[in-house]
This record gives structure tokens, C-alpha cells and sequence, in this order.
């Protein structure tokens, strides 16, 4: 038997999944670690964490028995973004700044305004973000002198857990993509970036492409996990390539929306396609030759968690008393509400907004409520909201030159038979499920399985691991939904001067 190993180094935990040849999951294991907010705004992890909480993980899926020898290679993907600086003794040197630390706002600022926005763009397809790597190392440089002087190494979360299995320094392109150094055009470190940031280039990781076995597992990191000293470790991806390739989107046509806390549209591009203003992102993909744009909503199925947490006390009472699950409570109700619930629409942006709108300030909206509307109304908004803002990635890649035949999706919210309905009329699109639940780790473990030579490519992994399991198609209701979209569309920008302002008041107060 043939086993392949996943590892997500992931924002709350170390998943390790082996799977077989054949892409049936043999074991999956997690393990937690925590998130420190020493400050409003700041997020950090302990590398240390990532390492014990990997070696337990992989210990838990290799078991007892025989399964080491058989493993035929690892592939490692994690939360992106995040910086970990080393000494030259190979020493962590301070916590990682992880994506989702905001502390960075005016150095992005600061850079942006040294280079200019375009041009920031034109080297490395992207604006420069606060989650973003480039300018944290710059904040360090200004805040923590000591520590910047120190520097020898940079590198990204599962670069880091790469170091502790392998003893070797490599990223890969796809994660590579969000540091703001990198050339996503020619898949290389923009030498360009560097010298304007002052950062030296032997700071950096040697970049391979995804599949590529780049190190082996070291003696002594066989040692703590089990897994036998020179097995193969590929690069791996950024999560959400990873979880990409893990639920086959690697083509173009066919795109992948991905309902979590958060919601992720992404689509597998063959040409390297920038949306003008930098409203996607823009990043290498983890098959070879391939590039892809990604929008990223901050409350997809965190809208509807938060709507069930506040204002769903009774349908939660009646799932307790019956044993059934409060959103299906919820869910059975909304399905009831006509499609558009009689003109009221809601605004997900309850954390913000990234994608269309990078926007902090925005907030949650229900709008055109009238005293006909029930709470079932309000709940089948909210499905509705989320769908529309999912609709407005789509439709910037559309704008781009993709065609978008099918849509994969994934994630907690895809359970709902409804939440799917909604989102095949609003994106007058067919909505598809896969077999695979794994996420990103079950994608690493693939891409490992390409490196290894158990597959001949990516997409040929992904033929023969991935299958549809269900398929919804577009009905009456997307004529309706194409009536409404606009009324949605309009909100924010007549509401953004307003959020701003909104915003000042209550920092008063807070
Ligand atoms: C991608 C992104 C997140 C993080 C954490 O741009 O910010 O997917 O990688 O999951």
C-alpha cells in the first residue's frame, strides 16, 4: 500500500491526513494550539506551537504498525501570509505576525505611497495588504530594531514546520505569492521589491514550484514523528491553493466557493490575469503553469453562525428539544420566503469587507425591512446576502475573460440544500459537491503524490481522488435574484461615506 501525507498548518490547529493511492482518507488527526492577541488588532502564534502540535498530528495518523515505510511523500500547506523571523543559529526570533494581524496599516500606506499603487501591481500583482508579509517585516524594522538586527531568515508558517521536518529552507510559489516580494508574473522573488524595501534577498527561501520534492524528512524529525528519514517533502501550497487542488480546481471553467467563517471564491487561471485595480488577488497557483484569482469574503457562513448565536434562541431551544440542528430549524423556515424575501437585502460585511471592498469600516446592513417581514425573512436574507457578495468575486473574474461553468462548493455552509439553491440562481450558475471534506491538508497530501511520482501531474491526481457527489441546477428563481442584484450592488458605495463616518462616532465611545 501506498500512503500519502497532508499537512495543514492550519490558524487554530495541525491537521495531518494520509490518504492511499486512490485518494481514500486512511486517518486525519488535529491538533490545537492557540492565537495570542497581545494587542486590539494584533494576532500571533508561536512557530514552537505549530511544530509539537505537527509531530503530535502526524504521530496520531501514522498510528501503530506498519504505515511509515509505506508513506511516499509529505506535502505541507498553511494559513498564508505570516511571518516568521529566525537568527542565524536558526532560532525563532519573535512570535509570527499572522494574516489576520491588522497592526501594519501605515506601512502598507507608506510603501504604496513610495512605489505608487501601480506599480506595487505591476511587480507583484496585488496590492500591498495589512495581512500581507512585505510590510510586517518592515514594522518590525521600525518597532523592534533589536530584533530586526537579528534577522536571518524569513519565512512563512509551513516553510517554518519545512525547517523542523527537513532541516532545509524552500517555499513554493503559490504561498510565495502573498508575501509582496514575489514576481507572480515570472513565479520568482521580484528583485525589484527587495532593493525598494531594503530587504536582502538571502533572507528568502529558495521558491520551487508546488509539486516539487524540494527536501527530505531529517534524521532527527523522524525521530519525533515517526515518519521514516528521507521521505520526500514537496512544497505544498497556501491553504487555499491547496484546499484548490484538494476539491480538483484546476482548470479553468470551473471555480470553487468555499463557505466558511469566511468565503473564498477562486478560479484556476492558464494565463497570468490581474483584475485592474487589484480587487482579487492575484497568485500562482500549485499546478505547474498555472495562475489563480481568488475573492475573499470576511463573514460568509459567519453571518449565518452569528445570526443563529443572536437572534436564533428559540430555533436553537426546539434543535435541543428534538435533537436536530438549529440552522436546519432555521433553514427549513427560510425556504418557505419567497426568493428576494419581498425587497429586503442583506449586507454580510459584519467584520469589514476584503473582497470587492477593502474596507474595514463596513458593517452588517438589513435593508428594505417592512412590517410584512417575518424572521423567516430575515434569515433567508441573510442565506441571499452572502450569496450576492460570493456573486461579486464571480463577476469581476467574469469581467477578466473566465468563463465560469461550474461552481464547487465546500466548506460548513454547502450542507444546506437551500444555502446551495440560492447560490445556483444567484449565480445563474450549476452548483456542484465533491467526496473530499479534508480542505487544504487532503490537497497537500495530492500535490505530495505528484512530487512522489505516484501521479503523473496535478490534474491527474485530481482525476482520479475527486468525484461529484451532488449537482444543483439554476432554476426559475435566477431571473428574480438578476432583478435584485443590482438594488444589492448599489448599497455599499451609497452607504461607504456613511460606514466611515459611523466609524469616527463610535471610536468616541469605545
Ligand atoms: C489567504 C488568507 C487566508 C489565510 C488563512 O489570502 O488570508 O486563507 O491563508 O487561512
Amino acid at each position: 500500500m501506498t500512503y500519502l501525507l497532508g499537512i495543514d498548518v492550519g490558524t487554530t490547529g495541525s491537521k495531518a491526513v494520509l490518504i492511499d493511492a486512490d485518494g481514500v482518507v486512511r486517518a486525519s488527526a488535529t491538533t490545537e494550539y492557540p492565537m495570542y492577541t497581545p494587542r486590539p488588532l494584533w494576532a500571533e502564534q508561536n512557530p514552537a506551537d505549530w511544530w509539537s502540535a505537527t509531530v503530535a498530528s502526524i504521530r496520531r495518523v501514522l498510528g501503530e504498525g506498519d504505515v511509515a515505510p509505506q508513506v511516499a511523500g509529505v506535502g505541507l500547506t498553511g494559513q498564508m501570509h505570516g511571518l516568521v523571523l529566525l537568527d542565524a543559529a536558526g532560532e525563532v526570533l519573535r512570535p509570527c505576525i499572522m494574516w489576520n494581524d491588522q497592526r501594519t496599516a501605515s506601512q502598507c500606506a507608506a510603501i504604496t505611497a513610495q512605489l505608487g499603487a501601480e506599480t506595487v501591481l505591476r511587480l507583484t500583482g496585488n496590492p500591498v495588504l495589512p495581512g500581507f508579509t512585505a510590510p510586517k517585516i518592515v514594522w518590525v524594522r521600525e518597532n523592534e530594531p533589536e530584533v530586526y538586527a537579528r534577522i536571518a531568515r524569513v519565512l512563512l508558517p509551513k516553510d517554518y514546520v519545512r525547517y523542523r521536518l527537513t532541516g532545509g529552507f524552500f517555499s513554493e510559489v503559490s504561498d510565495a505569492s502573498g508575501t509582496s516580494l514575489f514576481d507572480v508574473g515570472n513565479r520568482r522573488w521580484s528583485d525589484e521589491m527587495l532593493q525598494a524595501l531594503e530587504i536582502p534577498r538571502e533572507w528568502l527561501p529558495e521558491v520551487t514550484e508546488s509539486p516539487v520534492a524540494s527536501a527530505q524528512v531529517s534524521a532527527e524529525a523522524a525521530r519525533e514523528t515517526g515518519l521514516l528519514a528521507g521521505t520526500p517533502v514537496v512544497g505544498g501550497g497556501g491553504d487555499q491553493a491547496a484546499q484548490a487542488v484538494g476539491t480538483g480546481i484546476v482548470a479553468e471553467g470551473v471555480v470553487s466557493a468555499t463557505l466558511g467563517t469566511s468565503g473564498v471564491v477562486f478560479a484556476a487561471s492558464e494565463t497570468y490575469r490581474m483584475e485592474p485595480q487589484g480587487l482579487l488577488h492575484a497568485f500562482c497557483h500549485a499546478v505547474p503553469g498555472q495562475w489563480h484569482l481568488m475573492g475573499v469574503m470576511l463573514s460568509a457562513a459567519g453571518s449565518f453562525r452569528w445570526y443563529r448565536d443572536t437572534l436564533g434562541d428559540a430555533e436553537r431551544a426546539i434543535a435541543a428539544e428534538t435533537g436536530r440542528d438549529a440552522y436546519d430549524v432555521l433553514t427549513e423556515a427560510a425556504a418557505g420566503v419567497a426568493p428576494g424575501c419581498e425587497g429586503l437585502i442583506f449586507l454580510p460585511y459584519l467584520t469589514g469587507e476584503r473582497t470587492p471592498y477593502p474596507d474595514p469600516n463596513a458593517r452588517g446592513v438589513f435593508f428594505g425591512l417592512t412590517l410584512r417581514h417575518s424572521k423567516a425573512h430575515l434569515t433567508r436574507a441573510v442565506l441571499e446576502g452572502v450569496a450576492y457578495g460570493l456573486l461579486d468575486s464571480l463577476e469581476l473574474m467574469r469581467a477578466l475573460g473566465l468563463a465560469i461553468e461550474q461552481v464547487r462548493v465546500s466548506g460548513g455552509g454547502a450542507r444546506s440544500a437551500l444555502w446551495r439553491q440560492i447560490l445556483a440562481d444567484v449565480f445563474n450558475t450549476p452548483i456542484v459537491t465533491v467526496n473530499v471534506t479534508e480542505g487544504a491538508a487532503y490537497g497537500a497530501a495530492l500535490l505530495a503524490g505528484v512530487g512522489a511520482g505516484v501521479y503523473p501531474t496535478v490534474a491527474a491526481a485530481c482525476e482520479r481522488a475527486i468525484r461529484l457527489t451532488g449537482e444543483t441546477q439554476p432554476g426559475p428563481a435566477a431571473a428574480i435574484y438578476a432583478d435584485y442584484y443590482p438594488r444589492y450592488r448599489a448599497l455599499y458605495p451609497a452607504l461607504k461615506g456613511e460606514f466611515a463616518a459611523l466609524a469616527q462616532v463610535v471610536s468616541k465611545y469605545i
